[in-house]
C-alpha cells in the first residue's frame, strides 16, 4: 500500500470502475485513495494502523494468534432498520415492510451529506466477488469506504482483491456500494477510535443496483457486501433473473448409509443459523458439514434441480451463547485470525463473552472498555457482539462449499423463535404450503437489531429486514420458482422447525443444539421416504416413534407439549396472519390466501 494521493487504479482496471471511483473521490474529497488488493501485506498494514489509532486492540498472540478486538461507539452496535431504505422508483415496489424514500430525494440528501465527508481520511476501494470467483451463480461488487475496519472485515467476508477486479471486465455487471462513517476530520483534528455519525442512512437503489451507507461502521450497516448486496440488492436481481437470494444457512448431511443431502434453512437473525450450520450431531452415524451460515443464493438449473451457493467467504457470527456446550465448532474456528467486535477482554489479553464458559473470569474489561466483575449487573460483552473469521478456518466446512456449480438442495427449513404454538417440526403438505409457512414466520425480537427484545414480530422468510422489494412479490416469486421446479419434478421438500418452545415455567422444552440432529434426521428420512408421518392440522408431523429420541432425557410430557396444537391460540394466530396479509393489500398471492383458508379449516376441526 502506498500513500500517494489519488493513487492510480491497477493496470487494466475496467474504465467504468475508474470513472466511478474518481467521481466519488471528487465528492467525498478523501486525502488518499487506495485500491485494495486483498493481500496479507495490505491486511497487516491496515491492522497496524488501526491498533495505533485505538480502533483495534491486538489480543495476546499466544492465546489468540493474529486476532483483534474492536470496540464500537456505544450507539453503533446493531443494524438500524429504522434508517434502512429501499429507494425503488415506485413506493409500492418497496412494499409496506420496507422504509421508502424516492430515489431522487434520497440522492439529493446523500449528495449533501457526502460532500467532503471523507476529508482527512483514506478512501479504500474494495473489489470483490460474492461466490466462488468462476461460478456462474456469483456476482461482483465494488465498495468504497473510509473505514479500515470495514476494509479488513470485507477482506475476510468476501473474495476480495485483484482477482475479482480483473474479472469485472467492461460489460460485466457489478454492484456499486458506497460507504462512509460520515466523520470528516478538520486539519490537525485527532481522530476517535470508532468514528461514526448520529445521522445514519443505509440506502438501496434496487433498479440501479446501488448501495449508499452513511454514518455507521457496524457490520450489518457497513459491510455492504453482506446484507445490503447479497440480500437486499441480490433479492431484486434474483426476482428479475429467476433465482432466489435468501437469509439461509446451507448444510451438507450424510446419513448412516452414506447418502448425501443438502439443506437450506431460514431463521431470523439471532435464531440459530450459525449454530445449526456448525451442528455436531448427537446421534450416531450422521455427519453434518457446513456450506454456509447466513446467506444462500439459489437457482433452478437446466435439469430443474435447485442449486445453491454460499456467496460469502467468512462468518460474521453472534458471539454470546457460543461456547463448548452449544457450538464447539465455532469455538474451534475462532482459534486465531479473527476480528472480534464488542466482546469482553480478559486480563491475559484474550476474549470472553456470556456463554463462552459457564463461569466468567473474576475480572474483565467489558465491551465499552470499563472494568467488570461477575457482580456487575450488566453483561460483559454486548448481546450483539460478533466475530469475523474466514469460513475456510471452520473445521466442518464441506468439500463442496466452494463448488462453482453449487450444491443440490433436497430440503428447505423455515424456523423462528417461538415460545408458544409452533411445533418442534412439521413438514409442509406441498411447495405452496411451504411458501405459506415461510411467508408467515414469526419470531420474538432479539438483540440483532434495535427494538424491544422478546416482542413478537412477523419475519417472512427471515427476510423482513433484507428483502429489497415488495415482500408480497417475494412470496409470488417463491411460488413461481416452485412452478418451475415442479415442471421437472425435483421439488425440494419444505419443513418448519421451532427449537424455542417453552414450558409453563419458561424453560425450553427442547434441548436444541446437537440434539437438533434428531430433527434433521427425521427430515432427511422423510426426503428419503424412510420415515412415517401423520397428517395433522398444521402439516405432517412425526409418528410416535419416527423421531429418533434414543438416549435423550426430556422432561415429562415434553414431546406432547412440543407438538400440542391449541385451537384457541391457533385461531388467534391465524387472525393475526390475516391482518398481517391485509397489510400487503392485493399483492398477496391468491395461493397464499387459499393456504390461510385451508389452515383455518384444519384448525376448526381440532
Ligand atoms: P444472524 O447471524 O444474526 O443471522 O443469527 P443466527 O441465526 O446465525 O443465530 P445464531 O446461530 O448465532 O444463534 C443466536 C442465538 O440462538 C444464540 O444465543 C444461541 O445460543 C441460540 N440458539 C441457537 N440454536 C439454539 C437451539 O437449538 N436452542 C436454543 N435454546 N437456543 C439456540
Ligand atoms: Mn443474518
Ligand atoms: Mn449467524
Amino acid at each position: 500500500m502506498h500513500d500517494a494521493s489519488w493513487a492510480l487504479a491497477p493496470d487494466g482496471t475496467n474504465p467504468e470502475i475508474v470513472a466511478w471511483v474518481e467521481q466519488l473521490a471528487h465528492l467525498f474529497t478523501p486525502d488518499t485513495v487506495v485500491w485494495c488488493d486483498g493481500s496479507q501485506r495490505e491486511r497487516d498494514e491496515l491492522n497496524r494502523k488501526m491498533v495505533a489509532q485505538g480502533t483495534l486492540v491486538q489480543l495476546n498472540p499466544e492465546l489468540r494468534p493474529y486476532s483483534f478486538l474492536a470496540r464500537s461507539h456505544p450507539a453503533d452496535v446493531a443494524r438500524v432498520e429504522s434508517r434502512t431504505f429501499i429507494c425503488s422508483e415506485h413506493e409500492a415496489d418497496a412494499g409496506p415492510s420496507n422504509n421508502w424514500i424516492a430515489p431522487d430525494e434520497m440522492r439529493a440528501t446523500l449528495g449533501g451529506l457526502a460532500d467532503g465527508a471523507m476529508r482527512g481520511r483514506t478512501m479504500y476501494v474494495l473489489p470483490f466477488s460474492m461466490g466462488p470467483l468462476d461460478s456462474p451463480l456469483s456476482r461482483f461488487g465494488v465498495q468504497v469506504t473510509d473505514s479500515p475496519y470495514v476494509a479488513v472485515s470485507t477482506g475476510i467476508m468476501t473474495r476480495l482483491g485483484a482477482e475479482a477486479l480483473q474479472r469485472i471486465t467492461p460489460g460485466t455487471d457489478w454492484v456499486r456500494a458506497v460507504h462512509t462513517v460520515g466523520a470528516p476530520l478538520a486539519p490537525g483534528e485527532v481522530d476517535v477510535a470508532w468514528p461514526s455519525n448520529e445521522t445514519k442512512y443505509i440506502s438501496h437503489f434496487p433498479e440501479s443496483r446501488e448501495i449508499w451507507s452513511y454514518g455507521s461502521a457496524y457490520g450489518g450497516n457497513a459491510l455492504l457486501a453482506k446484507k445490503a448486496f447479497a440480500l437486499r440488492i441480490a433479492s431484486a436481481m434474483a426476482r428479475d433473473e429467476g433465482w432466489l437470494a435468501e437469509h439461509m444457512l446451507l448444510l451438507k448431511v450424510t446419513n448412516p448409509r452414506g447418502r448425501v443431502f443438502h439443506v437450506a434453512a431460514a431463521f431470523p437473525s439471532a435464531c440459530g443459523k450459525t449454530n445449526l450450520a456448525m451442528l455436531r450431531p448427537s446421534i450416531p452415524g450422521w455427519e453434518v458439514e457446513t456450506v454456509g451460515d447466513d446467506i444462500a443464493w439459489l437457482a433452478p438449473d437446466a435439469w430443474g434441480r435447485l442449486k445453491a451457493i454460499n456467496p460469502e467467504a467468512g462468518f460474521f457470527g453472534v458471539a454470546p451463547g457460543t461456547g463448548a456446550s452449544t457450538n464447539q465448532t465455532a469455538v474451534d474456528t475462532l482459534w486465531g485470525n479473527t476480528v472480534f467486535t464488542n466482546v469482553a477482554l480478559t486480563d491475559e489479553g484474550d476474549v470472553w463473552w456470556e456463554g463462552l464458559t459457564d463461569t466468567p473470569p473474576s475480572h474483565l474489561t467489558d465491551w465499552q472498555g470499563e472494568s467488570w466483575t461477575p457482580s456487575a449487573d450488566r453483561p460483559a460483552a454486548h448481546p450483539n457482539s460478533r466475530f469475523t473469521v474466514a469460513a475456510a478456518q471452520c473445521p466442518t466446512m464441506s468439500d463442496d462449499w466452494e463448488d462453482p456449480a453449487g450444491v443440490t438442495i433436497d430440503a428447505i427449513i423455515f424456523g423462528g423463535r417461538r415460545a408458544t404454538n409452533v411445533p418442534l417440526v412439521v413438514e409442509a403438505r406441498d411447495w405452496d404450503h411451504g411458501v405459506y409457512l415461510g411467508a408467515t414466520i414469526s419470531s420474538e425480537r432479539t438483540a440483532a437489531a434495535e427494538g424491544t427484545i422478546g416482542e413478537l414480530r412477523r419475519d417472512p422468510f427471515a427476510m423482513a429486514p433484507f428483502c429489497g422489494y415488495n415482500m408480497a412479490d417475494h412470496w409470488q416469486h417463491w411460488l413461481n420458482v416452485g412452478d418451475q421446479l415442479r415442471r421437472s419434478g425435483r421439488v425440494p421438500r419444505i419443513f418448519q422447525v421451532n427449537w424455542f418452545r417453552k414450558d409453563d415455567d419458561g424453560s425450553f422444552l427442547w434441548p436444541g443444539f446437537s440434539e437438533n440432529s434428531r430433527v434433521l434426521a427425521w427430515i432427511l428420512d422423510r426426503v428419503n421416504g424412510a420415515a412415517p408421518a401423520v397428517a395433522g392440522p398444521l402439516g405432517w408431523t412425526p409418528t410416535a416413534d419416527s423421531l429418533p429420541l434414543d438416549g435423550l432425557e426430556l422432561p415429562d410430557g415434553a414431546i406432547d407439549k412440543l407438538f400440542a396444537v391449541d385451537a384457541t391460540a391457533w385461531t388467534a394466530e391465524l387472525d393475526d396472519t390475516e391482518r398481517f396479509f391485509a397489510g400487503f393489500g392485493d399483492r398477496v398471492p391468491a395461493k397464499l390466501k387459499r393456504q390461510l383458508a385451508i389452515a383455518r379449516e384444519h384448525i376448526a376441526v381440532v
